[in-house]
């Protein structure tokens, strides 16, 4: 469907808002951020403000984290957000959340979400990406269990990451 007619149809940029904890980033996201770049025109990081789940950076590290990572890249932009994701969404005029699916046990929290945000805001969609299978087992919670202790995280966060990770969790020595 083209023209004027079409509902869907929006002359402006393609804003995407890629939201999530990212306590921390790891290889899986940024996977992900580099499939959203031939989608999109704009592709907002929207690092949630959760402080009440006790994080282990805060959200002005995990920003921090994400901006020293693709801060570079003028497509992206990385900002902290509180309250209602389609809030956050609307107040970019973006109209898509990124999503990544790694396997089949993340598909029903992630569609109780996708049906939720659509209730909230029929005009944003949710579009889902799979990251490479080499990112299918890795999470932000084993990324810190990993690395507490002791085990080897290379090629699966960035260099970074991994800094703020030894100087936060120094793996046990004895
Ligand atoms: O990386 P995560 O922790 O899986 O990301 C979850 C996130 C941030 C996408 C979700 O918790 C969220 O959107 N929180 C904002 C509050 C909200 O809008 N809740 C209703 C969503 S259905």
């Amino acid at each position: 469907m083209s023209g004027s007619s079409d509902p869907t149809a929006s002359a402006g940029p393609r804003i995407a808002v890629y939201p999530g904890s990212f306590d921390p980033l790891h290889g899986g996201h940024l996977d992900i951020m580099r499939r959203c770049k031939p989608l999109f025109d704009r592709v907002v990081v929207g690092v949630l403000e959760n402080e009440e789940k006790r994080p282990l950076f805060s959200v002005d590290e995990r920003v921090a984290m994400i901006s020293e990572v693709v801060g570079e890249d003028p497509i992206f932009t990385v900002q902290s957000f509180s309250g209602l994701l389609v809030d956050f969404v609307e107040s970019l005029g973006a109209r898509a959340i990124i999503r990544g699916l790694r396997a089949v046990s993340d598909f029903e929290y992630e569609f109780q979400m996708a049906l939720m945000n659509r209730r909230l805001d029929p005009g944003i969609e949710t579009v889902f990406l799979t990251p490479r299978e080499e990112y299918t087992f890795v999470s932000s919670r084993l990324v810190k269990e990993v690395f507490r202790l002791g085990g080897d995280l290379s090629g699966l966060v960035p260099v970074p990451v991994l800094r703020r990770l030894e100087e936060r969790l120094r793996p046990e020595t004895n």
